[in-house]
């Protein structure tokens, strides 16, 4: 289990390129299972958690091969309909082959995700919506055995509102529905733009797809879907992690290949706690190194769906506010579970009362590097935040998770003027 050597209060200095976005890349390679043609897609992240879904897709028939930055997907000689277990309990979004599979082929087996460190996360939406769309589905032996049990064959249009908003659940839905016969109405739908980037390729597909990006999507299904070439939209997380890397280590960075506009809830957060933002047509500039108080402003969030405050930001906003001059207060509306990066905040010198869904943070003048533990992919990210800020050395264990969603962190931020080291542990050390 690699470990990352930190020695903070180095003030990050320069450019630094966006990688392509995990939360689009792998709902892109699970579309690609809809034809039977090739799928290409640039700007694909090197990720953990692509090579995850990419053996996935592998194990049920699929070729898919790295072309420089574009991943290849070919689905024509699919012939299993099976996620595994072990592959499933490693990566829950692989549950986003099961509406491609069944809309395809009529038939899917995908292992019913387990339990995430963030939450319980159950997908009792995306079967309810594929039950709507005319799919048998039982749950048994930690499977989800769907049949599609239509006379045609197909699935079928229909209207379906989820009772919460769910991004993978909205995506799995329209994968399914773009196949389907009729009209299919898919209300309180997720507005991710990693939402609108499935909508972008599927209609490159041949799909006839309107309302991406609004609450309401609507997918008229067609017999057959055609392959399709198309880039991925960059990481808004990744872009977010490196401007709040920026502000706590009093720096001026620049992201380039990012999307402003995808940004919005972050950056007014990010100029509320003092930040100097400036903004291109796919970059960001974020200066810190004249901060009024010498430290970011105290700013309180609360976590909602796009294009609220990302849950996937709380956690590096919150080792901003652990400098920040002042209180603040960090609600998590989304995941129930979504504070076990406090306790290693407050191993680093950081003042944070957890009440419930909301976490009290009294920003102190400076953190101290400890021996620090990663828990989750978004929690590991804080920690290099606050790790970055912090004076003297810290190390945090168990960086497979950093690892899952972020694309070479340690030799990006190094690039910034971070001294920062990936120490290698052999197996079992
Ligand atoms: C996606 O997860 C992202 N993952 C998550 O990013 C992100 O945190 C999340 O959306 C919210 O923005 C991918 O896109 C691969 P949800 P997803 O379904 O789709 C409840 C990261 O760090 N719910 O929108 O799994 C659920 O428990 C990851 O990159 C049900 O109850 O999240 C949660 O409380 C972490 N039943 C809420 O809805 C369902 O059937 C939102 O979850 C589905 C969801």
């Amino acid at each position: 289990m690699d470990k990352l050597k930190i020695i903070g209060q180095r003030a990050l200095h320069g450019t630094v390129q966006a990688s392509g976005a995990k939360n689009a890349a792998l709902p892109l390679m699970a579309a690609a299972l809809l034809t039977a043609e090739p799928v290409l897609l640039h700007n694909t992240p090197q990720l953990m958690d692509v090579r995850t879904l990419s053996k996935l897709l592998r194990s049920l028939g699929a070729q898919v091969e790295q072309q420089g930055d574009a991943l290849r997907i070919d689905a024509a000689a699919v012939d299993h309909y099976e996620a595994s277990y072990d592959l499933v309990k490693t990566m829950r979004a692989s549950v986003l082959v099961l509406g491609p599979l069944l809309a395809r082929f009529g038939q899917a087996r995908v292992s019913l995700p387990g339990g995430c460190a963030i939450g319980a996360r159950p997908v009792d939406q995306h079967i309810k919506g594929l039950q709507a769309l005319g799919a048998d589905i039982v749950v048994e032996h930690g499977y989800i055995v769907a049949r599609v049990a239509t006379p045609s064959g197909r699935l079928r249009g229909a209207h379906i509102t989820t009772d919460m908003v769910t991004v993978t659940g909205t995506e799995n839905l329209m994968m399914a529905a773009a196949l389907a016969e009729g009209e299919t109405l898919i209300d309180n739908a997720a507005r991710e733009p990693e939402v609108v980037d499935l909508a972008c390729l599927l209609r490159r597909m041949g799909a006839q797809i309107r309302g991406e990006g609004t609450s309401q999507i609507r997918i008229t299904g067609v017999p057959r879907l055609r392959g399709a070439t198309h880039r991925i939209i960059p990481d808004r997380i990744e872009v977010g992690t490196f401007l709040c890397a920026a502000l706590a280590t009093r720096g001026d960075v620049t992201v380039q290949g990012a999307d402003p506009a995808h940004q919005d809830a972050l950056l007014d957060k990010l100029r509320e706690a003092g930040a100097q933002i400036t903004t291109g047509d796919d970059w960001i500039r974020l200066r810190a190194d004249a901060l009024p108080a010498g430290r970011p402003r105290a700013v309180s969030v609360r976590t909602t769906e796009y294009p609220g405050f990302a849950t996937d930001m709380q956690a590096q906003f919150m080792a901003v506010n652990c400098i920040a001059d002042g209180a603040a207060r960090i609600t998590e509306t989304i995941f129930e579970n979504r504070f076990m990066h406090v306790q290693e905040l407050v191993r680093l010198g950081a003042q944070i009362d957890i009440d419930g869904h909301t976490c009290v943070v009294r920003g102190v003048p400076q953190l101290s590097g400890a021996n620090v533990m990663a828990t989750d992919l978004r929690a590991s990210a804080g920690l290099v935040v606050a790790a970055l800020a912090a004076e003297g050395q810290t190390l945090i264990d168990r960086i497979y998770h950093l690892d899952r969603g972020y694309d070479a962190m340690e030799v990006k931020l190094r690039a910034l003027g971070a001294d920062i080291e990936r120490i290698k542990t052999s197996p079992g050390a």
